[in-house]
């Protein structure tokens, strides 16, 4: 699939997800392999005053290209200097988002809003294209409920404007992440336009890409929920798709090897009490699977200091399987 400038190979994307893919965990996936990552959900607006937290989020120094840096907001103008400014500090790739479901987001007219108001996300993803000189991609669900399924019209706006690349995730802003994404919608707006189709919603596993693809046609896969404590599943899903075997799962060894090094780089970038905080919620999804998980799960939640996590860490590497 070409993007812009970039030939991206057998494209297996890391979703963005908030409070979760921040600048310490990317680089923990491209650590085992994954080359294509997406920053969390940025708001258009904090980035125009200059919010220190909202700046750090925008941190891409040292990673590899393509960077691709989500933003959401409802107004095309501070939109698009938002996007200017996310270029300035060194995007390669503008999504906008046009899914978020949360209530927050939704009240200020952002994210799957924008699925009610067809007019004011072409102009948001318009001004966007205009602005930059990167490439401009969106990220959508299929419409706001059942009932009023916008995807076909939408996405042949967005490519009538200049959007370069759509992410489909198969479910309605009321659906929230309940039941299963609707493959076939993805498929449907595979059929509709030119442009590169990522499908998203439900891979779990590589084969589900696989059968994914298969179904809708889409260009390339976007996974969420699944590379939470895993982020192997993105190259091993990369393997699949390329060779058609599966490759093996990682040890218990690699996996707190990984979650270690991950840790360190939380440390590094959130610094000891945010950086802690953070981390529980990830070891908690790493030891997903490993023997006495429940209690395991307590001792992260009680640990007090980082070499506490650490000591974790370590005792499952001397307990092994
Ligand atoms: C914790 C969490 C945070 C998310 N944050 C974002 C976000 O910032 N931007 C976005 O477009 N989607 C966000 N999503 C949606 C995912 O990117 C993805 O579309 C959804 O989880 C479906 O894919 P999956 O079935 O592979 O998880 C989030 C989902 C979760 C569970």
């Amino acid at each position: 699939m070409k993007l812009g400038q970039y030939e991206l190979e057998v494209p297996v994307f890391l979703a963005p997800l908030a409070g979760v893919t921040d600048k310490a965990f990317r680089e923990t996936v491209r650590a085992v392999g994954g080359n294509y990552v997406w920053t969390e959900m940025i708001s258009d607006k904090a980035l125009n005053y200059q919010n220190s937290r909202t700046l750090n989020m925008l941190d891409l120094t040292g990673e590899a290209e393509p960077r691709i840096v989500q933003l959401f907001g409802s107004d095309p103008e501070t939109m698009a200097r938002a996007a200017l400014l996310a270029v300035e500090c060194k995007a390669n790739i503008i999504d906008i988002n046009m899914g978020c479901p949360a209530p927050k987001i939704v009240k200020n007219d952002e994210g799957s809003a924008l699925l009610k108001d067809l007019p004011r996300a072409k102009s948001i993803a318009s001004a966007v294209v205009q602005a930059v000189n990167v490439p401009v991609t969106v990220k959508m669900r299929l419409g706001w409920s059942d009932d009023t399924i916008v995807a076909i019209e939408l996405a042949k706006l967005l490519e009538s404007v200049g959007v370069q690349m759509l992410t489909v995730h198969g479910r309605t802003r009321e659906q929230f992440y309940s039941g299963y994404a609707d493959w076939d919608w993805i498929r449907r707006v595979k059929q509709a336009v030119r442009i590169p189709v990522v499908g998203n919603g439900d891979v779990a596993k590589p084969e589900d890409a696989g059968r994914m693809i298969e179904q809708t046609g889409c260009d390339g896969v976007m996974i969420g929920r699944g590379a939470l404590g895993n982020p192997w599943l993105i190259p091993r899903t990369q393997h699949y798709l390329r060779y058609g075997t599966v490759m093996s799962e990682p040890s218990i060894d690699e996996r707190f090897l990984v979650a270690m090094q991950h840790f360190e780089r939380v440390l590094r970038y959130k610094g000891e009490r945010i950086g802690l905080n953070e981390m529980r919620k990830h070891a908690v999804w790493y030891i997903k699977g490993v023997r006495n998980a429940a209690q395991l799960r307590d001792e992260i939640m009680q640990t007090r200091s980082p070499d506490e996590m650490r000591a974790v860490f370590s005792r499952i590497l001397r307990i092994g399987e």
